[in-house]
């Protein structure tokens, strides 16, 4: 199996090919999920929220992901894997995102990064690809300015579309290879997919982009909750593996497990 690379992504673009991409930040799901042929692998900052249990993706540190990163890097033969650069370690400009991407494929052994912002992020999509560290952007909704923004909201609507194809444009001529669209409005999504050449990736972005992004979590129905309208549930794997942890305690409180067979 030959790993997927960033060309390979740009091909499949002008194929008019779309593709799934999802979060993983373990051995398990990285493994399984490379297996069942999903291209590109994120080891998201939402590991703040989906591993680590923070509020938010703000907390969430270089030196927390990168383990993950690697986790999810070694147990991969086929899948491009994608480490996301969290809150604090890449805004400063151009050298902090150069110092923390080479990082990540140094020590984590992924193979791009992914940053947010648009325009204000544009030199240090630049630095990164022109040292050899290709970038996903991230423009739309970015949940690392959450507070700036107001909270989880569409952008990009009406009037601030403009705002949308501007950022879009600037991370394309700084040289990303994707571009993450995060809650913009499906029409918006559709007109940046077809201007630009490199693939969108979209997430509550509608049905036109390259790709598409979900938390495998979310999409596999372990978190429990409300979840955004743009996630749809593929499995109920909550309600499965609560019925096993149910199960093998009242086995093992009625002395049912284990039996002769699990015994030396
Ligand atoms: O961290 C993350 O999971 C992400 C994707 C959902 C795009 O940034
Ligand atoms: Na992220």
């Amino acid at each position: 199996t030959k790993r997927v690379r960033t060309r390979d992504l740009l091909l499949a673009k002008e194929r008019g090919e779309k593709w799934a991409m999802l979060t993983s930040y373990d051995q398990y799901t990285a493994a399984l999920f490379d297996t069942a042929g999903i291209p590109v692998l994120l080891v998201g900052d939402s590991a703040a929220n989906n591993v680590f249990g923070y509020e938010t993706t703000l907390p969430v540190t270089v030196d927390e992901l990168l383990p993950l990163v690697r986790a999810v890097t070694r147990a991969t033969k086929r899948a491009l894997v994608v480490g996301d650069l969290p809150f604090g370690s890449y805004e400063e400009g151009p050298t902090q995102a150069l110092r923390t991407g080479v990082r990540f494929l140094k020590e984590g052994g992924c193979h791009a990064v992914k940053l947010e912002g648009g325009r204000r992020s544009a030199a240090a999509i630049e630095a990164l690809t022109q040292a050899g560290v290709p970038v996903m952007a991230h423009i739309g909704f970015t949940p690392q300015s959450e507070h700036v923004l107001g909270g989880y909201r569409v952008q990009g609507r009406g009037a601030a579309a403009e705002q949308i194809l501007a950022d879009a444009r600037a991370v394309a001529e700084a040289g990303a290879f994707s571009v993450v669209l995060e809650m913009v409005p499906g029409e918006v999504a559709k007109q940046v997919t077809h201007e630009l050449d490199i693939p969108t990736i979209g997430i509550g972005a509608g049905p036109d982009c390259d790709g598409q992004v979900l938390v495998w979590q979310d999409m596999a129905g372990l978190r429990t909750g409300a979840a955004p309208r743009f996630v749809k549930r593929y499995a109920d794997l909550n309600t499965v593996l609560t019925n096993a942890v149910r199960q093998y305690a009242e086995e093992v409180r009625g002395g049912v497990f284990p039996a002769s067979e699990h015994t030396f």
